[in-house]
């Protein structure tokens, strides 16, 4: 199972790499890489990347970044392209999240360019879907999540896919305390697993990790663990402070809730 911190727009540099250390004396009694089928990845804002890269070097705890420019340079004024960040020490950057969506303009077809320019780099992915309370309501969520699936993932290669991850955050469990029940979650990540990735998945490539976010917290992680199809949590709020990011990496541990990687498609 695969636990991740999004730290979102929060913390000084000074907060950031406390914080890290804290995660990685949290994450080290757990066992990670070669040792464990835990891993555990954290996603600083941009500005703290390199200076937390660094901190984390031999912890294998992953540095993740929130985002990327779907160009590899060029007059585009702000932005970090998937080459700097590569550059950095970064090995995995997040797509397609909902406030990305909704606060910058991201929409299914600068989702995939995000994605393609990150594999490109030699980044792996974290491709975030979800629907939003509307939806749900309207009993649209299999369609809207299997639109933004099937937008961003269509004709990927077997080298492509095995550097992907989904990460499964309806939109109205975001930030609210406001958990989709094991009900809900199960239905979605059995839905996603057993019906949209084996149209896109290339004959005998694994699925990838489904990780469920949305209000991830110590008190429902070994609930959320234990849902079928659901190989790991993207983690907002929570993964703000060590010990309880900690214990949330706990649930996703062998034998603490989580089912292992090899059982992550079964
Ligand atoms: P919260 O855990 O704060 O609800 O945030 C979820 C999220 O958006 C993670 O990417």
């Amino acid at each position: 199972m695969f636990a991740v911190g999004n730290w979102k727009m929060n913390l000084t540099l000074e907060e950031a790499l406390g914080l890290a250390s804290g995660v990685v004396s949290q994450v080290s009694e757990l066992g990670l890489g070669a040792e464990s089928t835990l891993q555990v990845g954290i996603a600083p804002p941009f500005p703290y990347l390199h200076a937390v890269g660094t901190l984390l070097e031999g912890s294998g705890v992953e540095l993740v970044a929130q985002d990327c420019h779907a160009e590899t340079k060029g007059a585009f004024m702000s932005w970090v392209s998937a080459p700097m960040l590569r550059s950095v020490g970064v090995r995995r950057v997040i797509v397609g999240h909902s406030e990305r969506r909704k606060h910058g303009g991201d929409d299914d077809t600068r989702v995939r360019a995000k994605l393609e320019a990150a594999l490109a780099a030699g980044l792996g992915v974290i491709l975030c879907v979800g629907e939003s309370l509307e939806e749900r309501e309207a009993g649209r969520q299999a369609e809207v999540v299997g639109t933004q699936l099937r937008a961003a993932l269509t004709g990927l290669s077997v080298e492509q896919w095995a550097e992907t991850v989904i990460a499964y955050e309806p939109l109205w469990a975001i930030g609210t305390g406001k958990t989709a029940s094991p009900e809900q979650a199960g239905e979605m990540h059995t839905q996603i697993i057993g019906q949209i990735l084996p149209e896109l998945l290339p004959a005998g490539v694994d699925a990838p990790f489904v990780l469920y976010g949305g209000s991830v917290k110590p008190a429902n992680i070994d609930a959320l663990a234990a849902i079928d199809g659901v190989g790991g949590v993207l983690v907002g709020g929570a993964s703000l402070e060590a010990n309880s990011f900690g214990r949330i990496a706990q649930g996703c541990a062998p034998g603490g809730g989580g089912v292992s990687n090899d059982a992550r498609s079964e």
